[in-house]
């Protein structure tokens, strides 16, 4: 497939594209597209240097596929225009992921909406993504009732300009800005319990998304009960989630480990002793799960502790499975 990345010079774009020197189904080089201020820049594929160019209409018309990875506002901007240029889109951003018309998609839990050949398809928030890989197989497997989360998310999860004002506060000669910032207080030798705008009922956007989107890639309604804390920590890469779901059913922490151990991009180890950490797990692919144990005095509710890479499995790793999905449809239906 002709394909572009729209954000190609942001951290997500950056791994999108290193994940594409490995797809078979890619044709030609990738159109790396931006916005006027990253044009010009040049970026390594395949050992060679590409050039980013601002993003234009004309662009989609010569493109099978777009990767978005540019922020909500340019989403809402030209996946319409790409659309109706008849170039499919995978968004990373939060535009569309509450539309009813655009499928949220984790592959290995509802893959098989991408049958209905969408336009546009969302990519979940990254939290979300690494959570209902490890709760949306137990609740296939055994049914849940609640799942209660406390997250603990890299700086990298906020973009580049988030990265470089932790390293500057954290170096020899600490910065910490008066002015605008990607914090709300300071990061360094810290943790933030706000991420995102302020929403009802005292949540913060960052959790608002978990609860809607976890519905709604695993198909369950209010009867599914879900809360969320999320809290940025001085983590470079890699989201951590400490989680506790109550199951329907009475189930033992090795029942877990083996449906876990079942499910395709899940890497889970049985001793609750043993776990993951986001360093171990950065620039690796699966969701790490560890710490499976049984909540005490309650022999239907589990705790656990699930570790993913955030600009991974979070963001381009995901993209770039949905969109290896819609190529070998293609392939079949060209057969
Ligand atoms: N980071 C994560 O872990 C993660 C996980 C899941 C989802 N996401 C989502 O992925 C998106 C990108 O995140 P990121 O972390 O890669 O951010 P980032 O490092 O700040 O990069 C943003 C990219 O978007 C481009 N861009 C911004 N405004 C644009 C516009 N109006 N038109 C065209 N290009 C524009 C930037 O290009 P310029 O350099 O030209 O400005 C840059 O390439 C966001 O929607 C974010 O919410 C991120």
């Amino acid at each position: 497939m002709r394909t572009a990345i729209l954000g190609a010079s942001g951290l997500v774009g950056r791994k999108m594209l290193s994940l594409l020197e490995d797809c078979p189904w890619l044709k030609g080089d990738p159109e790396l597209l931006t916005s006027p201020r990253s044009a010009g820049q040049e970026i390594e594929f395949q050992g060679r240097k590409l050039t980013c160019r601002a993003v234009s209409a004309e662009d989609f018309s010569s493109l099978d596929l777009a990767l978005f990875s540019a922020g909500g506002d340019a989403s809402r901007t030209w996946a319409p225009v790409a659309k109706d240029a008849g170039c499919v889109v995978v968004d990373n951003s939060s535009a569309w992921r509450m539309d009813p018309q655009v499928p949220l998609v984790v592959p290995e839990i509802n893959g098989t909406k991408l049958a209905a050949k969408p336009g546009v398809i969302a990519n979940p928030n990254c939290s979300t993504i690494q959570i209902v890989m490890a709760v949306a197989p137990l609740d296939s497997a055994v049914g849940v009732k609640e799942c209660h989360v406390t997250t603990l998310q890299a700086v990298s999860g906020a973009g580049q300009k988030a990265v470089q004002e932790l390293l500057d506060q954290t170096g020899d000669y600490p910065i910490i800005k008066t002015g605008a910032s990607a914090y709300p207080r300071p990061m360094a030798y810290n943790a933030l319990p706000a991420i995102g705008a302020k929403t009802e009922n005292g949540g913060f956007e960052e959790e608002t998304k978990v609860l809607h989107e976890m519905r709604r890639i695993m198909d369950r309604g209010l009867d599914l009960h879900i809360s969320c804390t999320a809290t940025r920590v001085p983590v470079l890469t890699g989201h951590s989630a400490a989680i506790r779901v109550v199951c329907d059913v009475p189930t033992t922490p090795a029942e877990a480990v083996k449906i876990l151990q079942n499910t395709p991009g899940v890497q889970v180890v049985a001793d609750p002793h043993d776990y993951h950490t986001a360093r171990e797990i950065a620039g690796l692919n699966d969701v790490f799960v560890g710490r499976v144990r049984q909540d005490p005095g309650c022999d239907r509710s589990l705790l656990m502790w699930v570790v993913a890479d955030n600009l991974l499995k979070g963001a381009a790793w995901n993209a770039v499975q949905i969109a290896t999905q819609i190529a070998e449809q293609n392939a079949v239906d060209n057969q």
